[in-house]
């Protein structure tokens, strides 16, 4: 057996749900899924049910996560179109960042106007960074404000050869911008709706073969910052409606098809373990806590099946692919989490990384 260790490895890009939308997944289950992962933190999105766009909806977020997390984890503050930046000294501490959604997707969370998004990145602060949902053409609209403001800003979920060319561009300028890229665009394609259907089906959306290689491309040449899987679970039911909902999940398949690929020798180990760890943490400007690690056995092969995962909604996209790197233990602060089968920390276990609760 040959095992790696990765020290804190972190997913900024998860929906946890639970609230309203505890029918797909909560708190307790998605971050039991995030340990068998591999995870130490993961951070969550607010296009939740109720949207986590004032002070006291995130109170009552923070207190409901806090009471059930079995991982360390963050939270993000989301810009609401009915202006809510009056909120933003209150909270800006307590959160991982701010979401700014300008292209529509699950949720009501949507600026599609250059003048509203100009005022939240104006009324916004230096503390913490801005976390964008941008496809297309609206790469461009943003890095405007970046370059008007110079706020740190993280760009969610690249897919595209053109956005990767702004973003190269933006980079060479020396704008303060990173970018992240999902494993299903990394290792889904079009071409692949034609038999995973509905559990295709995210934004943004799958694309084509040339796009995808631009993304493996800008891995090797160091545009692309971080992997973040942007689990999105949604149920069986759901996802086999009339009306499917956007967004697949990828926490406890994000390691492994990263160290398939390593092995199928598309990137370095080292490259491959910097995207989900390191590279996040300096992103975030987070220490990673003593005896705060993951080892993986990275000879181990399998295929993912839907009854080995714990994420609540039972299903993914990568059903039936070969990975290699079985997650054997994870480390928390000194605890073992994780033996490579069951869940070892209690309910509750879980901190939040930025600043206080409550
Ligand atoms: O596919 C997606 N699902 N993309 C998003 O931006 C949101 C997410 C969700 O919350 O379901
Ligand atoms: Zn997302």
């Amino acid at each position: 057996m040959a095992t790696i260790k990765i020290h804190g490895m972190i997913d900024p890009h998860t929906h946890l749900r639970d609230l309203d939308w505890s029918h797909k997944a909560t708190f307790a289950s998605e971050t039991k899924a995030a340990i068998a992962g591999g995870y130490w933190a993961v951070f969550d999105m607010p296009n939740t049910s109720p949207s986590t766009i004032d002070a006291e909806k995130l109170d009552t977020k923070l207190a409901k996560i806090n009471e059930n997390a079995y991982c360390d984890w963050g939270l993000y503050f989301g810009a609401s179109q009915a202006d809510n930046t009056d909120q933003y000294k209150a909270i800006v501490q307590k959160v991982c960042g701010l979401k700014i959604y300008n292209n529509s997707t699950t949720g009501d969370l949507l600026i599609d106007n250059q003048e509203d998004r100009d005022t939240h990145y104006h009324e916004w602060s230096d503390e913490r960074l801005i976390a964008v949902h941008a496809e297309d053409e609206t790469v461009g609209d943003i890095l405007e404000l970046v370059r008007k403001y110079n706020r740190k800003t993280h760009f969610l979920h690249i897919s595209t050869q053109l956005e990767i060319e702004l973003l190269k561009q933006a980079k060479e300028e020396g704008l303060p911008v990173t970018v992240g890229v999902c494993p299903h665009h990394l290792f889904l394609t079009e071409d692949d709706l034609s038999t995973i259907g509905a559990y295709g089906h995210m934004k943004p959306e799958l694309k084509t073969k040339a796009d995808q290689q631009a993304l493996w491309n800008a891995i090797e040449s160091g545009i692309v910052d971080i992997i973040e899987s942007d689990h999105a679970p949604h149920t069986i039911e759901e996802k086999e409606s009339a009306n499917p909902p956007y967004g697949v999940p990828g926490l406890e398949t994000t390691l492994p098809l990263m160290l398939q690929a390593v092995k199928d020798g598309r990137l370095t180990l080292e490259r491959a373990t910097d995207m989900v760890s390191t590279n996040i943490q300096n992103i975030w400007n987070i220490d990673v806590p003593a005896e705060t690690y993951t080892v993986v056995d990275t000879e181990a092969s399998y295929t993912i099946e839907r009854q080995n995962l714990h994420t609540k909604c039972g299903w993914s996209p990568f059903e039936g692919m070969t990975v290699s790197g079985k997650i054997i233990e994870v480390w928390i602060r000194g605890h073992q989490v994780y033996d490579g089968e069951q869940i070892l920390s209690k309910r509750g276990f879980g901190n939040n990384l930025f600043g206080t609760t409550i």
